[in-house]
């Protein structure tokens, strides 16, 4: 379909943060696609959309507080689509989260199903069954994977490489399945002068560095992984970092989300660069 009609900030805009003695510190502003397709959403959804049927619905999954379901919701919503939505947690309603309330109200039908029927769903590479479908009233439904992963995602996140006027010597990224950094590296040409710095938010992520590793080895590309073992793992915080995010707010004077980007600064904060070193911020905080 054509994507014109959809009111995203595109290329978003790089502003400098600071100098350091040895270099300066930019950030590529994801965060300012739109206050609900925050960061690295529409990346991930663009290519989808550009192929996606509109005339049939579309199921997808996620939990209760996921930042892929409400983007999903909004776009669905933008372009008239029938948005079907499989919940994790058969316990929950749509009070539960302000996530599954937005959900709700751009339109999307949600489906709370048991954990383990998730679960099962997530090892078939998200293909429901016959009866699955006939219970969503999904019957005829395109699927998109969880998190609004899969190779379309490539096409999108690779523009946030593509945007770029200047090539930094560094480029810091957030990291959860790894489909935005892929993307990014699948755009990046063989032998960059950029290294590329990835935050895993989640802990001891072998599946997701080993398929990173390969990629930037394949292109000649320098790469240093950060496992997320400072804070307990994927979500949680400690005071430290709470600490941190607030100085940071204060100072720039706009939020970061602390699941994935109060991350990256704190990486920022314990290691040494020298020259320019370009943090992408991938979104993630909403107004309820
Ligand atoms: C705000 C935010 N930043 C970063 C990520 C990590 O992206 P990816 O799963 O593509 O590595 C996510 C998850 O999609 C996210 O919601």
């Amino acid at each position: 379909m054509d994507l014109s009609s959809f009111p995203f900030l595109t290329p978003s805009p790089t502003e400098k943060l600071l100098d350091f003695s040895a270099g300066s510190l930019w950030m590529k502003r994801d965060d300012l696609i739109h206050p609900d397709v925050s960061g690295n959403k529409w990346r991930k959804l663009k290519g989808f959309f550009r192929e996606v049927d509109p005339s049939r619905p579309v199921l997808t999954f996620g939990g209760a507080h996921s930042n892929h379901l409400r983007a999903a919701a909004f776009a669905f919503a933008h372009a008239s689509i029938k948005g079907i939505a499989v919940v994790r947690g058969e316990e929950l309603s749509p009070q539960h989260s302000p996530t599954l309330k937005y959900c709700e109200k751009m339109g999307m039908t949600l489906h709370f199903i048991p954990r383990s029927e998730y679960k099962v769903l997530r090892e078939k590479d998200w293909l429901p069954t016959a009866r699955q479908l006939q219970e969503w009233d999904g019957e005829s439904a395109q699927v998109l994977p969880e998190g609004g992963a899969g190779k379309h995602a490539f096409e999108g996140c690779g523009e946030i490489w593509t945007e770029l006027d200047h090539k930094p010597d560094h480029l810091l990224i957030a990291s959860g399945t790894a489909t935005t950094v892929l993307g990014i590296l699948s755009a990046m040409p063989e032998g960059s002068a950029t290294k590329v710095h990835v935050i895993s938010a989640v802990k001891g992520a072998i599946k997701e560095q080993a398929s990173v590793t390969e990629c930037a080895h394949q292109k000649s590309i320098d790469l240093h992984w950060e496992d997320e073992v400072y804070f307990g793992g994927f979500g949680k915080l400690s005071e430290q970092l709470i600490v941190q995010k607030a100085a940071f707010e204060s100072k720039h004077g706009f939020a970061i989300d602390a699941v994935y980007n109060a991350k990256v600064w704190a990486y920022i904060q314990r290691t040494t660069f020298e020259g320019s070193v370009l943090w992408i911020n991938t979104g993630g905080v909403f107004t309820p």
